[in-house]
């Protein structure tokens, strides 16, 4: 039988403001995911990154299934119920349905999953950001399984000498295409250059077998409103046909730009933390990622690792608050704010309203 790995997460409220998951929260989750072990589960774990709540779920039902959907859905619902009840900050917040009907993708949560024939040894690694959006793994992904600057195994290992297939969405046109590295890399990064729009959403070892799966749900354009960022999760195998461990993680050590941070309207360094750290402060942010390892025996989780709890993230952590520190310094101006373009899913739109009558035309 094939193993499932399913991470579907959800901003249901948070304390104070968007900063952290209540313990309580965290508690409950894990507790109803527990129950669930041994009869809709294999195995389960309960973490957060910032204010997002994170499920994550071993099975053998396959992607897109309704039972485990409906599972996380209710739990977010249990769980926004006790953030209500306790005035969390957005309780709710990601919830933007009411009733389950099917599959919890276009709801609001994010999910990332991939099914899987367990190999003599299966290392994965699962990333969970906060305050930032589902494009921001496109650079990550590039480097681990597309550049031979970084990941040593493209040049040096024949089980990956072949290169890979990267399948990326349209979030705004909801179209998908299908790109193979080496050969198609620069046709590959000129698509995935541009992260707001277009977004990795699985990796493949060129016969099929599947390397990477994200979360990639933007929130704002579904909900037509602003609700936060997406705040995306991302699956990764390692070793043995795929990348190593190491190559996997080892491009966070470069401290990049993302979209979020703060009101979701922001450029700010990515800045990779242990789960001790994933709470958003400064500014709401900077928008943070957190990484766990585990080895997948039989659908038992073995783990978790917290891969970034680590001195080696130490110089990375601190270029990311010199680059803070750069960017807060510019305020309202771009490049720190997002672009006009991208504002338009935030709440700018609003204030212009506000104006839209106090314009007078410049003759001609
Ligand atoms: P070990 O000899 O420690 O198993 O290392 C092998 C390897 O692939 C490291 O990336
Ligand atoms: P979240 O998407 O993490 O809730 O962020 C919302 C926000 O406005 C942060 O300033
Ligand atoms: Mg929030
Ligand atoms: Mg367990
Ligand atoms: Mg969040
Ligand atoms: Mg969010």
């Amino acid at each position: 039988v094939k193993t499932t790995v399913s991470v579907i997460k959800a901003d249901i409220g948070s304390f104070p403001g968007h900063s952290r998951t209540h313990p309580k929260i965290l508690e409950v989750a894990a507790r109803r995911l527990k129950e669930v072990e041994g009869s809709i589960l294999i195995d389960s774990y309960v973490t957060h990154c910032g204010d997002d709540l994170e499920l994550i779920m071993t099975h053998t039902k396959g992607e897109d299934n309704e039972e485990i959907h409906k599972l996380a859905w209710d739990i977010f619902m249990e769980c926004a119920g006790l953030a209500k009840e306790m005035k969390l900050y957005g309780a709710g917040q990601d919830l933007l349905g009411d009733a389950f009907s099917g599959n919890v993708k276009g709801m609001g949560p994010g999910v990332a999953e991939m099914e899987f024939e367990e190999r003599g040894s299966d290392p994965i690694l699962i990333f969970m950001a906060d305050k930032t959006e589902p494009g921001a793994w496109n650079y990550f992904l590039y480097k681990i399984f597309a550049d031979p600057f970084s990941t040593s195994g493209l040049v040096i290992d024949p089980s990956l000498h072949d290169g890979f297939t990267f399948e990326v969405h349209d979030v705004i046109e909801k179209r998908k295409i299908l790109f193979n590295t080496p050969e198609e890399s620069y046709s590959l990064l000129a698509y995935i250059g541009a992260p707001s729009r277009y977004v990795i959403k699985y990796v493949w070892k060129r016969d099929g077998t599947i390397g990477a799966s994200t979360s990639t749900q933007r929130l704002n354009l579904m909900a037509g409103r602003y609700v936060g960022k997406d705040d995306p999760v991302m699956v990764i195998r390692a070793q043995s046909g795929f990348p190593a461990v190491g190559e996997v993680i080892d491009p966070f050590r470069t401290p990049i730009l993302v979209a979020g941070w703060m009101r979701g309207s922001h450029h700010g360094p990515f800045m990779p933390v242990g789960v001790a750290d994933a709470n958003c402060t400064a500014f709401d942010g900077p928008p943070r990622v957190i990484c766990l390892g585990f080895q997948v025996c039989n659908g038992k989780l073995i783990g978790p690792a917290d891969m970034f709890d680590d001195p080696a993230f130490n110089r990375v952590r601190d270029q990311c608050c010199d680059l803070s520190s750069v960017l807060r310094a510019h305020g309202p101006f771009e490049p720190h704010r997002l672009s006009l373009e991208e504002m338009e899913y935030t709440t700018l739109p609003g204030v212009e309203k506000q104006f839209k009558d106090r314009w007078e035309d410049l003759p001609e």
